[in-house]
């Protein structure tokens, strides 16, 4: 049997918690939640009818209470008859130099249990008991002998040490669970669980107001159907693109003002108009914004869900999972405007799982970028999801005619019949109009095009 940790999504991460009967470290650094995990864990056993045990050495009961977030503070006013509490803080000093003994502890803590049919324990810090057990080995002797004495009461603890010391917990715990906290993002990670596999590596941690939450580094599976075609929503674009499936990651860049949040508008009103759910998340404009922007236009987003991410306060796995919520008969996703996202090898990660579970779910993905204006040189710039994507649009500025113009050109394509050539378009109030092919220029996406000789405008004739 497994004992949940008491915290959303933790549990699928280590094969559905706790084992029964087992001795559980939570380590990390001033901070970084190891109390509020203790009580998390008391919280939600105490909700669900068990009876739970805090041990304290160090804070008094009254004083950890008083520091919870509000929410957790309401839930404990609802479970607080289930939840017991042994105050050693208090008699510590009783005990004479401050010195903790083991055995001494091991008694109290498995005779309250008795008393209380609790079960489900927590132990906030066990820096107490080093002044006694100075080695390593006597630490780890001391630690095995407390753990031993628990687990054969019939209890799971949750034991919680700070970063620094000495390493005996490790070796003793079933489980150590390290938590990292760097005053921007809390991070959580499974070292080791004994006789469970588990998923490695760093996930999203958060403290929240109701509780803890874990995101996970991975989104569950789902298995993929045969792609459809689909329409990107733009009168011609399926010509220029090639054809468009389910399942597709269409990425269009460009500097700012050649419409590629319009496009995006065009590409979710596609789906209200097939009555379809679609997402749009922007990463500079806020909800309300976007929502009047699109209803200027004349469009409908009615079906669709609209999100402001603050790229300052971005959590790639919070971010995944806050999407992934929503994913239900969804057909369409907009990320606009992942430039302001920095990256890093985490938010790599996180979007490489992202976008392939989004194709798995043949989900339709839309991706904007902005890239610096630049006229006369060629660069698509430094665009990780460039890997990712089955199709790039490239829109640019071109002087046409003494003019600024916009034109488009396709740099890859998921179909082989894509139009090569380079597309002029315009946006005009009624919307965007594709112009057809700039023909008798070249050197267009230089920026500064030449008109192609006679000759060589015979010889493409022919071509
Ligand atoms: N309502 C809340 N919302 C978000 N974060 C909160 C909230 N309440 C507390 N925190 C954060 O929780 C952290 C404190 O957690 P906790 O006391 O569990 O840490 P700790 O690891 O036990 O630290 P110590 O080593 O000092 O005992 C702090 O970083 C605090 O900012
Ligand atoms: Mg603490």
């Amino acid at each position: 049997m497994r004992i949940s940790t008491g915290v959303a999504r933790l549990d699928s991460l280590m094969q559905g918690g706790f084992l029964e009967h087992s001795f559980n470290l939570v380590k990390g650094t001033q901070g970084a939640g190891k109390t509020l995990f203790a009580v998390n864990y008391l919280l939600h056993h105490a909700k669900n009818g068990e009876e739970v045990l805090y041990v304290s050495m160090e804070e008094s009961w009254e004083n950890i209470v008083k520091n919870l977030p509000e929410g957790m503070k309401k839930i404990y006013e609802e479970v607080k008859e289930r939840v017991h509490h042994l105050d050693f803080s208090g008699i510590r000093p009783l005990l004479g130099k401050d010195v903790l003994d083991v055995n001494l502890l091991a008694e109290v803590i498995t005779t309250n249990m008795k008393v209380y049919n609790a079960n489900i324990i927590a132990l906030d810090g066990i820096a107490p008991l080093a002044p006694k057990y100075g080695t390593l080995q006597d630490m780890r002797t001391a630690i095995f002998e407390l753990s031993h004495r628990i687990k054969r009461a019939g209890g799971t603890m949750l034991f919680t040490s700070e970063g620094r010391s000495s390493g005996a917990e490790e070796y003793v715990a079933d489980t150590v669970l390290i938590l990292y906290y760097d005053g921007l993002l809390r991070r959580i990670q499974i070292l080791k669980m004994r006789g469970s596999d588990f998923v490695y590596g760093k996930h999203g941690f958060k403290i929240g107001n109701e509780g803890l939450e874990v995101y996970p580094s991975i989104l569950p599976g789902v298995s993929s159907q045969t792609p459809q075609k689909m329409k990107f929503g733009i009168k011609g674009m399926e010509k220029i693109l090639g054809s468009v499936y389910t399942g597709d990651v269409i990425l269009l860049t460009g500097p700012p003002g050649t419409g590629k949040t319009l496009m995006a508008y065009y590409f979710l009103n596609e789906a209200a108009k097939n009555g379809e759910k679609s997402i749009y998340v922007s990463f500079s404009t806020p909800e309300n914004v976007v929502l009047k922007r699109a209803r200027d236009f004349g469009f409908n987003l009615n079906r669709c869900k609209i999100m402001y991410q603050d790229p300052f306060s971005f959590d790639p796995y919070e971010f995944m999972w806050k999407v992934h919520k929503e994913l239900k008969n969804v057909t369409r996703v907009v990320l606009d405007g992942i430039n302001e996202v920095e990256t890093n090898d985490e938010i790599r990660k996180a979007q490489h799982v992202f976008l392939k579970n989004l194709k798995e779910r043949n989900i339709l993905t839309l991706i904007t970028y902005t890239t610096p204006v630049i006229i006369s040189s060629y660069s698509l710039g430094n665009i990780n999801v460039i890997y990712l994507a089955d199709d790039i649009i490239d829109l640019r500025y071109a002087e046409i005619g003494a003019e600024l113009r916009k034109v488009m050109v396709v740099v890859k394509s998921s179909t082989m019949s894509y139009e090569k050539g380079i597309i002029e378009y315009d946006i005009e109030k009624d919307g965007i109009k594709l112009l057809g092919k700039a023909e008798y220029l070249e050197g267009i996406i230089s920026g500064i095009p030449r008109r192609l000789e006679m000759k060589k405008r015979v010889e493409k004739f022919f071509k």
